[in-house]
């Protein structure tokens, strides 16, 4: 089997594998959540907030790709499973069934602000141990805080 080595090693190492996984399962759990909320959406503001959470979940699927594979690169296994995802997530699950568009936009709102709020605990936890990660945070919270913003707006 091959051995994957990165340019980190011990505490760095750790800190930083420990914040990408944390960043892997917000970002999972945000692309099926809004996917959840494209399909069950409902009221009279269907059409744009549908097709912006297809945006949110497009972006959501880039960033975890991006996470993952840095994950990879420095020599640790990415863990993607439903299993974990499921066991491990810290976003409130939307209710079962329709759900209005005014709760759509509060609740996607509400998401958004954890998970940047993570984010930005991410960049600050791997500032001194790997500034490419930290990079790659800070790309993702301003993806992140952007659609926060733009749900907002329409509350
Ligand atoms: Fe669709």
């Amino acid at each position: 089997m091959a051995t994957i080595t990165g340019p980190l090693s011990g505490d760095a190492k750790n800190t930083v594998v420990e914040a990408l996984q944390g960043a892997l399962v917000d970002l999972i759990d945000l692309s099926l959540v809004a996917k959840q909320a494209h399909w069950n959406l409902v009221g009279s503001h269907f059409r744009p907030i549908h097709l912006q959470l297809d945006e949110l979940t497009d972006l959501a699927r880039a960033h975890m790709d991006t996470v993952a594979e840095r994950c990879v690169a420095l020599g640790s296994s990415p863990d993607g499973r439903s299993a974990t995802v499921a066991k491990s997530t810290r976003l409130q699950q939307p209710e079962h069934g329709w759900i209005e568009d005014g709760k759509v936009v509060a609740t996607v709102t509400d998401i958004l602000a954890g998970v940047s709020k993570r984010m930005y605990e991410r960049i600050r936890a791997t500032e001194e141990a790997d500034p490419v990660t930290q990079d790659l945070f800070i790309t993702i919270a301003q993806d992140i805080d952007k659609q926060h913003w733009m749900f907002q707006a329409q509350r």
